[in-house]
C-alpha cells in the first residue's frame, strides 16, 4: 500500500514541490491545501521557546519557561536532566502550536571568545553528543521535532556568513562531526541546520560531502536539513547537496531556480523528489493530532528550571571553606553588584526568551536569611563597563562593614558578535579588588556563557562561584547554594584558561581574510592544555562539593581486548563527607600505542551519582570498540591500533583518581593503500616490500654491510626515510633499471 508521503509526492506539481522547498514565511513552511499537506511551525531555542507572536525575526515573544542556557547545562553532566528538559520544552511547543524545536545547539567551544558560546554545551563532543541525544529525545518525546544546530563548523560569529572554516579530515570527524553523529545514531533528531559558513571551501548548505555522504550516508540521517537564516547562497547547488528546507521565506526566485534548473535538465528531478519526499514524512508527523498534556503549568517548569539551574552551577573556589553560609552564624551581609538586582540569566539574540517569571538573587537570598541576618546591597558597578566611583565607594564600605560580602558580577553576550577578552569588564575587575581589600571573606558569583580570565584578582579572594546564564530559575538556585540548601554538583565543561593566549585557538581566532584555520586541529579544549602541560586557571571537568568523595576498586571485565570486543568498568564511589552529595564520575582513555598523534585524555564516559553520607555506589561505564578509536583519515574510517590503553577514573581532567591499563589487539585493520612515494620504513611492513628490498640487497649491492643491513631490515634512517621509488633509484643502475623493478614487484 502507498504510504501517505508517496501519494502527496505522486501528486504534487514541480512548482509546488519547488515551493515546499523553501519556508511560507520566517518560521512556517508552504501548506498544500489542495493535497491536506499541512504547514510545520517552528521557532528558536534551545533553553526556551522563542515564539514569536507577531510575524518579526526579533521582536515579542510569547512567555515561555527560560531555563538554563546550554552553557550552564554543560555543566550538570546530568543527561537525566537533560531528557527532562526537553521533556518539558516538547510540552512547551505543543502548547504554544510550534512543531520543530530550533536546539540543541551542539557546536564545540573552541575559543572562549565565541559569541555565541552560551548557547553550546562543551569544548568535548562525547559530553556534548551525551547531552544533546538527551536532549533530542526529551522534545521527541512530545511528538515535537529538535533540530541540531549549527552543522558544522560554526565556531565563531566573525563574518559568520561567509567566513571558510579549513579543518582537516581526521579533527573534522574527531572533534567537530562528533557530537553531530552521536546524536543522529542515537536521538534520530528531526531536523539539522546548516550552519552558514563554508567548511573547506564550500557553504555548508551546498556541501555534498557534509549532507549528503556524511549525514545521511554514513550516518543514516532520515530528516530535513535546513538552512540557517539566510545561508543558501546557491539553492540548485543546496538541493544536489541535499538541503530540503531554505529558511527563511517566501524565497520566490530560489523556487525560480529549482524550476529552470530541471527543465533544462541541469538538476534531475528525482533528486528533487528526494529532497521533497524527506520534507514531506517530517511535515506528516505533525500531521497527526498535536499530543496536549495538560498535567502541567509554567509553575512547575520554573520549579525544574531552578532545581536544572541548582545542577548546573560550578564551586571553582571555596578557600577556608567559606561556603556554605550558616544565616544564623552571620549577622550581616552585604549583596554587592547590579547583577544581583538585574540578573544576567541569559544571552543575546535568537536565543532570547521573554521568561514566564524571573527570580532576583537579592529577593532570594533575603527569603533564606529572613530576619535573621542584616542583608544589605549595594549597586557595585554600571553595567555599560563607565567608572563610577560613587557606586564603587559606597560598595566597599557596605562590605567592610559586613561579615561576608557576596558580590555578583558577568559579562553580557551574545549571537553575531564574538567577544574580544575574557575578562570582566574593568569596573567590575576594579570592584572585586576594592571589596576584596577590606572584606576576607568575599564570594565572588559569576554569570558568563563561557570561560572568564580571573588573573587580576583571583588570587585576592577566597569563594568563586560559576553560575553561568542560570535562566529564569538562577536567583533562587544561587541563593540554595550559597547558604547550603543544595550542595554544589556541576563541573566545568570547559578549560579555563590563565590567560587568553593559553587557549589553543588563540592564534587562528577569530581568522582572517575569509578564512579562519584551525590550525589547533585536534587538540581543543583539555586535550591541548594537557599535550602542552599548561597548567590552566581551572580545568576541564574541575568542580568542588560540599562533601568528599573516594573512589575505590578500578576493575575492568577483561585486561585482554579484541577490537570487536566491549569493555565494562566498575569503581566504586563512596560519600566520605558529611553531607549528601553528588559526584560527576569521567572516566578518560589514554592509547598508549597510536601510529598518530592522540590527545593525552579523551572523555569516553561519565556518569553523576547521588550518595548519602557513608554511602558507597558502584558505577559501571561500557566502552564500545568505537570509543577506542581515532579516525584515520589515510584509511578513510575509525580505527586503532594493537597496543596498551590506559583506563583512567578521575573527578576532573586533572584529578585521576585511579587507572588501568588493558591491552588491545587489533585483528582487522586493511593496510593504506601504498605507493611509489611510502618511505621504505612503511613498505618492510608488507610482503610486496620486503620482496623487493631483499632483491635489491641481493642483487644489486654491493658493500657487505649495507647488504647485511638491507637484508636483515637494519637500515639506517637515511634509508629508511627513502621513498621505495628513489631507494630502486639510488641502488640499481639507473631509471630504467628501476622502473622494471617497479613493475616487477609493484
Ligand atoms: C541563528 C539560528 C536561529 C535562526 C532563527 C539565526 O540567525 O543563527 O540559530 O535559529 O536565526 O532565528
Amino acid at each position: 500500500m502507498e504510504n501517505r508521503v508517496d501519494v502527496w509526492l505522486e501528486k504534487l506539481t514541480l512548482k509546488e514541490k519547488a515551493r515546499l522547498c523553501a519556508g511560507a514565511d520566517l518560521w512556517s513552511t508552504i501548506a498544500v491545501e489542495r493535497l491536506g499537506i499541512p504547514s510545520l511551525f517552528m521557532a528558536d531555542g534551545p533553553n526556551g521557546i522563542r515564539k514569536e507572536q507577531n510575524d518579526v525575526l526579533l521582536g515579542g515573544a510569547a512567555p515561555a519557561t527560560c531555563f538554563p542556557t546550554a552553557s550552564a547545562l554543560g555543566s550538570s553532566w546530568n543527561t537525566g536532566l537533560l531528557h527532562e528538559i526537553g521533556r518539558a520544552l516538547g510540552k512547551e511547543c505543543n502548547r504554544l502550536g510550534v512543531d520543530l524545536l530550533l536546539g540543541p545547539g551542539i557546536n564545540m567551544k573552541r575559543s572562549p571568545l565565541c559569541g555565541r558560546n552560551f548557547e553550546y554545551y562543551s569544548e568535548d563532543p562525547f559530553l556534548s553528543g551525551e547531552l544533546g541525544a538527551a536532549f533530542v529525545t526529551g522534545v521527541q518525546s512530545q511528538k515535537v521535532g529538535a533540530t541540531l544546530k549549527h552543522y558544522a563548523c560554526n565556531n565563531t560569529e566573525f563574518e559568520r556568513m561567509t567566513i571558510n572554516s579549513e579543518v582537516d579530515e581526521r579533527t573534522l570527524r574527531e572533534i567537530y562531526l562528533a557530537a553531530f553523529e552521536r546524536i543522529v545514531k542515537k536521538a534520530n533528531p528531526w531536523a539539522i541546520m546548516s550552519a552558514y559558513n563554508k567548511v573547506n571551501g564550500t557553504y555548508v548548505s551546498e556541501n555534498n560531502y557534509l549532507l549528503n555522504d556524511i549525514l545521511r550516508n554514513e550516518w543514516g540521517f532520515q530528516g530535513i536539513v535546513m538552512s540557517d537564516w539566510l545561508a543558501v547562497n546557491d539553492r540548485v547547488n543546496s538541493v544536489e547537496a541535499g538541503l530540503n528546507l531554505e529558511m527563511p521565506g517566501p524565497a520566490d526566485s530560489s523556487c525560480e531556480q529549482i524550476i529552470e534548473a530541471v527543465h533544462a535538465g541541469r538538476l534531475d528531478v528525482s533528486t528533487l523528489d528526494n529532497v521533497v519526499r524527506n520534507l514531506l514524512s517530517v511535515i506528516e508527523s505533525v500531521s497527526e493530532p498535536r499530543k496536549m498534556d495538560d498535567e502541567w503549568n509554567f509553575d512547575d517548569h520554573h520549579l525544574l528550571a531552578q532545581q536544572a539551574a541548582e545542577e548546573c552551577i560550578v564551586l571553582l573556589k571555596n578557600d577556608r571553606q567559606i561556603l556554605p553560609l550558616d544565616p544564623k552564624q552571620i549577622a550581616s551581609i552585604a549583596v554587592v553588584g547590579k547583577f544581583a538586582l538585574s540578573p544576567l540569566y541569559q544571552g543575546e539574540g535568537s536565543a532570547k526568551v521573554n521568561p514566564t517569571r524571573l527570580d532576583v538573587p537579592l529577593e532570594e537570598l533575603r527569603n533564606i536569611v529572613g530576619s535573621g541576618s542584616d542583608l544589605q546591597f549595594a549597586q557595585g558597578y554600571l553595567e555599560e563597563d563607565e567608572p563610577n566611583e560613587e557606586l564603587l565607594i559606597a560598595a566597599v564600605s557596605l562590605a567592610k562593614e559586613a561579615e561576608v560580602a557576596l558580590l555578583f558580577v558577568g559579562i553580557p553576550q551574545g549571537e553575531a558578535c564574538d567577544r574580544t577578552h575574557i575578562d570582566l569588564p574593568a569596573n567590575q575587575i576594579n570592584l572585586i579588588k576594592a571589596v576584596a581589600a577590606v572584606q576576607s571573606n568575599c564570594v565572588v558569583i559569576i554569570n558568563a556563557g563561557s570561560a572568564v580570565g580571573m588573573d587580576a584578582w583571583i588570587e585576592a579572594v577566597p569563594v568563586v562561584v560559576d553560575a553561568w546564564m542560570p535562566g529564569q530559575a538562577g536567583g533562587g538556585a544561587v541563593a540554595k547554594i550559597l547558604f547550603g540548601l543544595t550542595n554544589p554538583s556541576g563541573k566545568l565543561s570547559e578549560t579555563f584558561p590563565v590567560k587568553l593566549s593559553d587557549n589553543p585557538s588563540y592564534l587562528n581566532f577569530p581568522g582572517e581574510n575569509g578564512k579562519t584555520l584551525y590550525g589547533e586541529g585536534l587538540f581543543i579544549g583539555y586535550r591541548y592544555y594537557d599535550k602542552k602541560e599548561i597548567e590552566p586557571l581551572f580545568p576541564f571537568g574541575h568542580g568542588l562539593s560540599y562533601t568528599s568523595f573516594e573512589y575505590t576498586n578500578l576493575t575492568c571485565d577483561r585486561k585482554q581486548l579484541k577490537d570487536s570486543d566491549p569493555l565494562t568498568v566498575t569503581i566504586d564511589i563512596t560519600n566520605t563527607g558529611d553531607c549528601p552529595g553528588m559526584e560527576i564520575v569521567q572516566l578518560y582513555i589514554h592509547d598508549q600505542a597510536c601510529r598518530w598523534v592522540r590527545p593525552e585524555k579523551e572523555l569516553k564516559s561519565f556518569a553523576k551519582v547521588a550518595l548519602d553520607t557513608g554511602v558507597t555506589k558502584t558505577v559501571s561505564f561500557v566502552l564500545n570498540p568505537r570509543d577506542f578509536c581515532y579516525y584515520d583519515s589515510a584509511l578513510k574510517m575509525w580505527t586503532t591500533d594493537t597496543g596498551y590503553f590506559t583506563i583512567m577514573v578521575g573527578s576532573s581532567s586533572r584529578d585521576i583518581r585511579l587507572s588501568v591499563d588493558m591491552y588491545m589487539e587489533i585483528t582487522c585493520k586493511p593496510m593504506v593503500p601504498m605507493n611509489e612515494n611510502h618511505p621504505i620504513k612503511d613498505w618492510l611492513n608488507t610482503k610486496t616490500g620486503r620482496d623487493a628490498i631483499q632483491y635489491i640487497g641481493e642483487h644489486h649491492v654491493k658493500d657487505q654491510k649495507l647488504k647485511n643491513d638491507i637484508l636483515n631490515h637494519n637500515m639506517n634512517a637515511f634509508y629508511l626515510q627513502m621513498p621505495i621509488y628513489k631507494f630502486i633509484k639510488l641502488l640499481s643502475s639507473g631509471d630504467k633499471e628501476a622502473n622494471f623493478l617497479m613493475d616487477k614487484f609493484f
